[in-house]
């Protein structure tokens, strides 16, 4: 006899744990079912963001970013540091520590919320009669049944064909982030958002850092002026990135990793690493779920085949987060979580993929939200265009992080904010303000006229809605 629930959530990352939260909270007996161990065995709620993604990535980042400031920055501020060691193993272990935080906060919100959790794999059993049964395979084995099942079962590393991860020398991002000592020379593959700021963390530590990235435009998705600012910045900052590259054979020796290539020119190179990252994108992760025994519908690319709403083929059951279409963010799990949840009570969940930001948390960091210039040119829209400098923000001047500028995009016609772009620092922080604008469908003259701390970073968004019109008043 299995156990019965209303909504059984199968994974426990952010779009699983917090579809399970909110469907509690809407009065139904949830399940939530993860598979994630710690390294004794024991669950690690949180998924990849809390376990090798978001939160153990920025802790690196955060302690990577300390050393580098103390090695250079601090002198401009008069302080002196003699002496200067990186400690790698505290390094890491500080990092372990916000992640184990992380996984107890979870499974404290869920006796908080009395969702019932399964440590093990679940998978589909049978469906009969509106109800879903799954199986869970644990230490031990078990079933449980639903009305509703909401799948959240979340993404891979994507390997290069016929290069395993062996995370000792070729690593994915679970090895990236344990890398026990400094490498000298560290490859990265792809310059995407893992590359970048795994390759800045091992950069900032003393590493020789080459990123090979198989396209000839770097960050093709962010606004191309914001991509040049950036592309310029990492390049001063000593990361060797190298676009247009075509990856060759990769060759594991006993203590390096050869990665043939060529290069934009098309000439044949040869690069010898101590480590490889290859972060090349995800693939989502839809093994032994069962789907074809129940006749759950995959898309051509892998992923669960849902509409607007999250609802897949088979009644009453939906998928969330990055094993569905859109981008492969914990913020957009949740909020496909929670719109879920919502929807399961009869509520109008939402979640608007126009608002949805994005940020790479490289230094300075880069943020946006909306749609780029050259989208806006593909798209034939009238636009109006402003920005403006950190360099001429009073805050950022006394933080001693001038880098970058503040972008908006405007409708020509209406003054709507159709995107904002972001390369300077605290740009994570700084992009909500966009984003809540952007939610209102305000005009960049509700921006430019709205009172803003002085001296904030947050001026510098002020003067760039200013900009649009072109009257920046300290630029
Ligand atoms: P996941 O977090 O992948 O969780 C899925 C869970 O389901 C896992 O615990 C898995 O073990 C479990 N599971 C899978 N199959 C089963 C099964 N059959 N039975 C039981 N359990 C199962 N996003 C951001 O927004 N900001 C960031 O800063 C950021 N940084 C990142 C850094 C790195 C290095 C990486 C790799 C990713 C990062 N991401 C970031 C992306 C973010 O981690 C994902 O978008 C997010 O985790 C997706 O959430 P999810 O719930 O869909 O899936
Ligand atoms: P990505 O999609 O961001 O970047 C992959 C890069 O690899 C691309 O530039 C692509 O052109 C390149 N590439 C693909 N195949 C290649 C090949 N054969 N040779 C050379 N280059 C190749 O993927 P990434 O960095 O693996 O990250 C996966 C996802 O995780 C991100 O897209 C993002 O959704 C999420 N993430 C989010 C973070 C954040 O929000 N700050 C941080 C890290 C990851």
């Amino acid at each position: 006899m299995s156990k019965q629930f209303d909504v059984v959530v199968i994974g426990g990352g952010p779009g699983g744990y917090i579809a399970a939260i909110r469907a509690a909270q809407l009065g139904f007996s949830v399940a939530c079912i993860d598979a994630w161990s710690n390294d004794k065995g024991g669950p690690a709620l949180g998924g990849t963001c809390t376990n090798v993604g978001c939160i153990p990535s920025k802790a690196l980042l955060q302690s990577s970013e300390h050393f580098e400031h103390a090695g250079h920055a601090f002198a401009d501020h008069g302080i002196k540091v003699k002496g200067l060691e990186l400690d790698v193993a505290q390094m890491l272990a500080r990092k372990n520590t916000i992640v184990k935080q992380n996984n107890d906060g979870i499974v404290y919100l869920f006796k908080k919320n009395k969702v019932t959790f399964f440590h093990g794999h679940g998978s589909f059993a049978a469906a009969a009669d509106g109800v879903y049964t799954i199986k869970v395979v644990g230490k031990t084995e078990e079933s449980i049944s639903a009305k509703h099942i909401v799948i959240a079962t979340g993404s891979n590393a994507r390997a290069l064909p016929g290069t395993a991860f062996d995370e000792e020398m070729i690593l994915s991002n679970d090895g990236a982030l344990t890398i026990g000592a400094v490498p000298k020379k560290l490859g990265v593959i792809g310059a995407g958002v893992i590359g970048l700021e795994m390759g800045s963390v091992w950069r900032r530590c003393g590493a020789q850092v080459t990123v090979l990235e198989g396209l000839p435009t770097f960050l093709g998705a962010v606004d191309e002026q914001i991509a040049k600012e950036a592309h310029k910045l990492f390049v001063k900052q000593g990361l060797s990135i190298n676009l247009g590259v075509k990856i060759g054979e990769i060759v594991k020796g006993k203590k390096d990793v050869t990665v043939n290539y060529t290069d934009d020119k098309g000439v044949e190179q040869k690069a010898v690493f101590d480590k490889l990252i290859i972060s090349i994108g995800r693939t989502p992760n839809t093994n032994g779920l069962n789907a074809e025994g129940v006749g759950l519908q995959l898309d051509e690319r892998g992923f669960i085949a849902v509409d607007g709403d999250c609802k897949t083929n088979l009644p009453n059951v939906w998928a969330v987060g990055d094993v569905v279409r859109g981008p492969m963010l914990a913020h957009k799990a949740e909020e496909e979580g929670v719109a879920v949840a919502e929807r399961i009570a009869g509520q109008h969940g939402h979640v608007n993929f126009n608002t949805i930001p994005w940020v790479i948390y490289t230094s300075p960091e880069i943020a946006w939200v909306g749609r780029t210039e050259q989208q806006l040119k593909a798209d034939g829209v009238a636009y109006k265009a402003g920005t403006f400098p950190f360099m001429a923000n009073g805050r950022a001047r006394a933080l001693g992080d001038t880098s970058g500028m503040v972008k908006f995009l405007a409708d020509a016609t209406t003054d709507e904010i159709l995107g904002v772009h972001i390369v300077g620092p605290m740009a994570s922080e700084l992009i909500s303000e966009a984003v809540v604008a952007m939610e209102f469908r305000a005009s960049a003259e509700d921006i430019a006229r709205i009172c803003h701390a002085h001296p904030s970073l947050s001026e510098a968004t002020k003067e760039a809605a200013l900009a649009v019109d072109k009257r920046s008043l300290n630029f």
